[in-house]
């Protein structure tokens, strides 16, 4: 029934207004009045107002345009209009405007029981679907929300992967080859490739390339033609350009372009090519890590190329006071190149024996000439001053932090398997490999050498004097190797 219902009954009648609010708190109604437009809002504005019974001549303004006030400010308010006669086209206006109802005056206090009873129903309904309507656009709401975060996600775990896999590059890979097996791999797409401009002849040329399916790239797309517009669009603005169902990025090292990463997309044509808009945000992650991992490399290796400079500045220093120095440092470099092949050491330790090999009696700078040179034999106490060399070496390419495992390898290329050597006394495979191995050739090249006192021994000598002390001073797999090489015809 309408018991509690708030009402606010408007009309510029006062006897009106009673008649209707007795009427209405005898069915337990609150009752609120006015008797112009102005206080009808401003009780409005205070209070809760249910319905409205709104007289359609107001002192201050008309009815009719009150409808219009109160249903932009509370749309579920029920507004029944009370007029003195029955006018269809006003009638018509008023139920456009939002009025739920109409009382005609005088009042038939039955009927308004049921018009107020119907429009209270009305009322909750309308309700009801406002509610039904705010939930289900909360939800559509929440569905965006989530669709956002899903996406974030996604982005964020596609971020870290490609993170992750430029961390893994190492210095031996290939930064270019390696960019391209990564845009394959998290891009789904048909192909992609790496492409170099050869401007002389006006061509992309294809450096790397991956397909889906594992295919060689197709001969058509090993090389494609350089226009204008990859300059003059790509190069310039560095943004992407699209061709077809492919996407072109330049990859920029020192603010220059240097190349142009591809990915195909899966569809034919534009409609491909659109697809892949949104992959291009990846596309360009992966060419700045690549970028930065070039640019990395270029600096690591001008700073390497000028320690290795630095460090060779001293072994001339030392060849000019001792001349075997020189032609030894060579000559064990190469036989360490040489036994590692057979040894199937990795291509990092036969950049480490690089390194170290021409260097690894760089300590030597510190030996006095009075037991460097000396021709003879030397007392106990020089040879423990000659012994230092090793730690020397080790303290001079340790400045250089970059250095740290060569040092090392340095500082032990005069340990025993048996670990009798020095200067830690390390044995077996405490002492780094590459030590192990420069200590063998170490060996070799002084036993190949005319030294004054004593002269050069045979090779046979020299294998048997290697064999013989494997397990004591050399590690016995590297003294089989060195004996297979050797018999093998090896020459320094
Ligand atoms: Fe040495």
């Amino acid at each position: 029934m309408i018991e509690g219902t708030r009402i606010l009954i408007v009309d510029d009648n006062p006897e009106v207004i009673n008649i209707l609010a007795d009427f209405l708190s005898l069915n337990d109604c609150e009752i609120y009045k006015a008797t112009c437009g102005k206080e009808a809002l401003d009780m409005l504005d205070k209070k809760d107002v249910e319905i409205v019974i709104l007289d359609v001549q107001l002192p201050d303004m008309n009815g009719i345009s009150l409808i219009d006030t109160i249903k932009v400010s509370k749309p579920t308010t029920a507004i029944i209009m009370a007029t003195g006669y029955y006018d269809p086209n006003f009638v018509i206006d008023a139920m456009k405007k939002g009025a739920s109802d109409f009382l005609l005056k005088p009042f038939e206090l039955d009927k308004l029981m049921l018009v107020m009873m119907r429009v209270l129903r009305e009322r909750n309904l309308l309700i009801e679907k406002e509610n039904i309507l705010h939930n289900l656009e909360d939800k559509k709401k929440i569905e965006h929300l989530n669709r956002e975060l899903q996406k974030k996600i996604k982005e964020l775990t596609t971020m870290y992967h490609i993170s992750n896999k430029f961390n893994s590059i190492n210095i031996f890979d290939d930064v270019y080859e390696k960019m391209v097996h990564i845009v394959g791999e998290i891009l789904d797409v048909n192909s992609c490739g790496y492409y170099m401009p050869d401007r002389e002849a006006g061509e992309l040329i294809l450096y790397a390339g991956h397909t889906k399916n594992g295919e060689n790239p197709k001969s058509d797309w090993q090389r494609i033609s350089l226009t204008e517009d990859f300059d003059r669009e790509a190069r310039a603005a560095r943004k992407h350009i699209v061709r077809d169902n492919r996407v072109y990025l330049p990859l920029v090292i020192q603010g220059e372009s240097i190349g142009f990463i591809m990915a195909e997309a899966k569809q034919n044509g534009a409609r491909g090519a659109r697809s892949l808009e949104n992959d291009v945000f990846f596309l360009k992650l992966i060419a700045d890590k690549a970028s930065t991992q070039i640019e990395n490399r270029m600096l690591y290796e001008s700073l390497f190329e000028n320690i290795l400079h630095t460090l060779r500045s001293l072994i001339v220093a030392i060849t000019k006071r001792d001349l075997y120095t020189e032609g030894h440092c060579k000559r064990v470099t190469n036989m360490s190149l040489a036994l590692g092949d057979r040894l199937c050491i990795n291509e990092y330790e036969r950049d480490v024996i690089r390194v170290v090999g021409p260097v690894h009696d760089l300590g030597k700078i510190g030996i006095p000439d009075s037991i460097l040179l000396k021709p003879d034999r030397l007392s106990d106490d020089e040879y423990s001053v000659m012994q230092s060399h090793s730690i020397y070496g080790e303290e001079i390419m340790s400045r250089f932090e970059i250095l740290a495992k060569e040092a090392k390898i340095i500082r032990h290329h005069h340990e025993r398997y048996d670990g009798k050597g020095y200067p830690d006394r390390l044995s077996g495979e405490e002492i780094p490999m590459c030590s192990r191995l420069i200590a063998v050739c170490d060996a070799y090249d002084a036993m190949v050498t005319d030294r004054p006192y004593r002269k050069a021994l045979g090779i046979e000598e020299i294998v048997a004097e290697i064999t013989r002390c494997s397990g004591s001073q050399f590690d016995p797999a590297i003294s089989r190797a060195f004996a297979d090489v050797v018999r093998d015809g090896y020459e320094s």
